[in-house]
C-alpha cells in the first residue's frame, strides 16, 4: 500500500503507469491493490474484471473524483454521476453528439483543421500538443454552440484557459494561486454561458437547434442554468486534452514510421484527388468512414497511448469478485493500460502495428473509450476530428520531430516529451 497518507501516489502518477501496472501485475496478478492519496484502491487488469466493474454490475461502482476537480468542472456535469440524473443527461449529450450530428459538422472541422494547420507554416518549432489544443477547443466549441459570436468565442477560451492551468495544480485558494485563478475564471464562465442561455432563450442568437445548448435547452428538460453550465464545461473538458492527446500521438507516430505515412499519404491523396483537389465542397461524411488504413492508424495509436490509463469508481458496497472483497467506500480501477498491453491480447504490444487491427479485437480488451454506461458519448466526434487532422495534415505538409524523441512526459495524459516539438513546412504542389 505504499507510505501512509501518499501510499503510492507519486510512482502511479509521475512515472511510467505501464512500469507500475506490469510490476505489480507480475507480482500480484490480475487484481491487486494500492493507495492513491489517501484512499485504499484495488486495481483489475483483465477483461473480465473491467466487464464486471464498468457493466454488469456498473450499479455498485459509482465515479468518484477528487472534490478541488469536482467543483472546477461544476458538481452536476454528468461523468459525477449514476442512476437516473445520469441517464437523462447522458441521453442529452450522447444527442448532441450522434453520428447524424457530427456527420453535419464534418465541413465545420475541415475548415477549422486547415486554419490551424495554414498558421503552422512558418517553420518556427511549435509545441505540437498545445496547437492540436487549439483545434480540440475550437471543435467543442463548435459542437456545443454552433456559429458563435467572436467575442463569445475569445471569453470562453480565455477563462477556459485559466481553468485548465489550474486543474492540475494543487487546490490552495489563497490569492494568485493557480486553483484560485482557476476557481475565478469558472464564475465568469457560468456568467459567460448564462447570457449566452439568455439569448437563445429570446431567439436572438443563431443556431441550429442541434448543438450542445440546444439539447440542453429543450424545454422538456426543465433544467437549471448552472446544471447546464457545468455538462458544458465537463464536455469541453472530457473533449480537449483527450483528443488533442491522440492527435499528437498520431503525428509522432506517422513522423516515426515512414512507410505506413506513405500508405496514409496515398489513401489520403486519393480522397483529395477524388475531391478534385480539395476544389470541391471537402472532405464528406461518407470518405470520412471509408479510411482503411489511416483508421487503423488511429486505433493503433489510441492502443499504444492508451490516453486512460484507466477508469476511477468508488464501490458502494461490500463486493465479491473472484473469491476477493472489495471493501464498500474503496476505489476501484479497471486498467485499460494495461489490457492494451497485454501480450495475451496484442501480440509484440510495444511495437506500432496497425495491421493488427484488421482483426476486431476480443471483447473488452480494447477499451480506448471505456465501456459500459459513462463510455466515452464523444467517440464518434473525436474519431472524424483525427481522421480530418490526418487527411489535411499528410496531403499538404511535411514535419520534422526536433530533440528528444522517445520521452513521455505525464500531464497527466502521457504524451510526448514537450508536447512533441516540430516543425511543419507546406509541401510543394508535385511531392505526394
Ligand atoms: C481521443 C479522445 C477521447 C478519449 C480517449 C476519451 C476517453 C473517454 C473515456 C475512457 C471515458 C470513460 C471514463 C470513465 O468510464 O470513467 C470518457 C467519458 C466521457 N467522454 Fe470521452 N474521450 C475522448 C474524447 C471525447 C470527446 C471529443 C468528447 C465530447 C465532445 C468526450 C466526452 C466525454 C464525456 C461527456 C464523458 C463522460 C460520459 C459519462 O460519464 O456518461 N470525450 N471518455
Amino acid at each position: 500500500m505504499g507510505l501512509p497518507y501518499i501510499g503510492e501516489t507519486l510512482q502511479l502518477y509521475y512515472q511510467d503507469p505501464n512500469i507500475f501496472f506490469a510490476t505489480k501485475q507480475r507480482k500480484y496478478g490480475e487484481i491487486f491493490k494500492t493507495q492513491i492519496l489517501g484512499c485504499p484502491c484495488v486495481m483489475l487488469a483483465s477483461p473480465e474484471s473491467a466487464r464486471f466493474v464498468l457493466v454488469t454490475q456498473a450499479h455498485l461502482f459509482k465515479p468518484t473524483y477528487p472534490k478541488s476537480k469536482e467543483n472546477l468542472i461544476g458538481p452536476s456535469a454528468l461523468f459525477f454521476h449514476q442512476g437516473e440524473y445520469h441517464l437523462r443527461l447522458r441521453k442529452l449529450v450522447q444527442g448532441s453528439l450522434s453520428p447524424e450530428v457530427v456527420k453535419n459538422s464534418v465541413k465545420g472541422i475541415s475548415d477549422l483543421t486547415n486554419c490551424l494547420l495554414e498558421s503552422w507554416t512558418d517553420h518556427n518549432v511549435l509545441d505540437t500538443f498545445q496547437e492540436l489544443k487549439k483545434l480540440s477547443f475550437e471543435v467543442g466549441i463548435l459542437t456545443t454552440f454552433g456559429d458563435l459570436a467572436d467575442h463569445y468565442r475569445k471569453e470562453l477560451k480565455r477563462n477556459y484557459s485559466m481553468l485548465d492551468k489550474g486543474y492540475n495544480s494543487f487546490p490552495i485558494t489563497l490569492p494568485g494561486t493557480p486553483y484560485k485563478k482557476a476557481t475565478s475564471a469558472r464564475k465568469r464562465l457560468n456568467s459567460i454561458i448564462g447570457e449566452l442561455i439568455d439569448e437563445r432563450r429570446e431567439n436572438k442568437s443563431c443556431s441550429n437547434g442541434k448543438d450542445l445548448l440546444g439539447f440542453l435547452l429543450d424545454s422538456n428538460n426543465d433544467l437549471t442554468g448552472d446544471q447546464i453550465a457545468d455538462n458544458i464545461i465537463g464536455v469541453l473538458f472530457a473533449a480537449q486534452d483527450t483528443t488533442a492527446t491522440a492527435m499528437t500521438w498520431i503525428v509522432k507516430y506517422l513522423h516515426d514510421h515512414p512507410k505506413l505515412l506513405q500508405a496514409v499519404t496515398d489513401e489520403q491523396m486519393e480522397i483529395l484527388q477524388s475531391n478534385n483537389g480539395g476544389e470541391n465542397d471537402g472532405l464528406t461524411w461518407s470518405q470520412t468512414r471509408n479510411m482503411g488504413i489511416t483508421n487503423k492508424v488511429v486505433l493503433e495509436s489510441l492502443r499504444m497511448a492508451s490516453i486512460i490509463s484507466f477508469a476511477f469508481r468508488e464501490a458502494v458496497a461490500d463486493v465479491e469478485y473472484k473469491g476477493y472483497l472489495i471493501p464498500k467506500g474503496w476505489k476501484v480501477m479497471p486498467l485499460f493500460r494495461s489490457i492494451h498491453g497485454n501480450p495475451e491480447f496484442f501480440s509484440n504490444p510495444q511495437n506500432f502495428d496497425p495491421s493488427r487491427f484488421e482483426d476486431t479485437p476480443k471483447p473488452y480488451t480494447f477499451m480506448p473509450f471505456g465501456a459500459g454506461v459513462h463510455m466515452c458519448p464523444g467517440n464518434e466526434l473525436a474519431k472524424v476530428e483525427m481522421w480530418i487532422m490526418i487527411h489535411h495534415l499528410v496531403t499538404k505538409f511535411r514535419w520534422k520531430v526536433e530533440g528528444n524523441q522517445s520521452g513521455v512526459q505525464y500531464a497527466p495524459f502521457p504524451i510526448p516529451l514537450q508536447g512533441l516539438p516540430a516543425r511543419f513546412w507546406k509541401k510543394e504542389s508535385s511531392e505526394v
